[in-house]
């Protein structure tokens, strides 16, 4: 059994189906890639790993997306909604042009060394690698530890209150209340990470 079997009878509708409102769920999250950490251009290619239907790029239309996700359901699903997607495992894809920014959602645990996948992104990844991590599931000063070691030592988080499986539009303005942030995270939601190297490190 693989980490995406138990995708392939989700994969017609995903986006919709995953999330209560899935475009303000994922217009939140395309806002987010494009600016926490070093801000994204127009023209700017977003290679987005483990990208289920693909989704996501309907909210970066001035960004040319391109995603990967190693089900074949998942990826004739994005290719219907008119994606360009690639049909591969994260922990072995690298494209072949380097991209401005690399994101995962809701799939670093995929990751078979998260060290290793750190550094291969950082590889082909110029500007920044934008994720998600569930605080209560893994501590951000390791995350933080492999960032450095694959020469991504700038970390830049933003907690992400867009409930998934309801519609609750006003959360979202917790995400800049610090203290009701790191309360709220300890029962729920998950923090949005930006990486990148700092400025003059190439
Ligand atoms: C929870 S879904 C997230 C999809 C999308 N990123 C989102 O946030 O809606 C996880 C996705 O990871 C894909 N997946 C699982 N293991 C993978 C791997 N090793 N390489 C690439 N994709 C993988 C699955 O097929 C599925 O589409």
């Amino acid at each position: 059994m693989t980490s995406w079997d138990k995708y392939a009878g989700k994969a017609r509708g995903w986006s919709e189906q995953e999330y209560a409102r899935a475009d303000a769920y994922l217009s939140h999250r395309a806002e987010l890639v494009r600016s926490l950490g070093p801000a994204l251009r127009a023209g700017d290619v977003v290679l987005d790993l483990a990208c289920g239907d693909g989704g996501l790029g309907d909210f970066l239309p001035e960004q040319r997306y391109v995603g990967v996700d190693a089900s074949e359901e998942m990826v004739a699903a994005g290719r219907e909604r008119g994606r360009e997607l690639v049909h591969a495992d994260l922990n072995d894809y690298e494209p072949p042009q380097p991209v401005q920014a690399t994101t995962i959602f809701r799939a670093i645990y995929y990751a078979r060394d998260r060290r290793k996948l750190f550094e291969r992104i950082a590889g082909y990844t110029e500007r920044k690698l934008v994720f998600d991590v569930n605080p209560r599931q893994y501590r951000l000063e390791e995350v933080r530890a492999d960032l450095r070691a694959a020469g991504l030592d700038r970390l830049e988080t933003r907690p992400f209150f867009v409930p998934q499986t309801r519609a609750l539009p006003l959360l979202k303005l917790f995400e800049r209340r610090p203290l009701l942030a790191r309360l709220l995270l300890r029962y729920r939601f998950t923090l949005l990470c930006a990486a990148s190297r700092r400025a003059g490190a190439s």
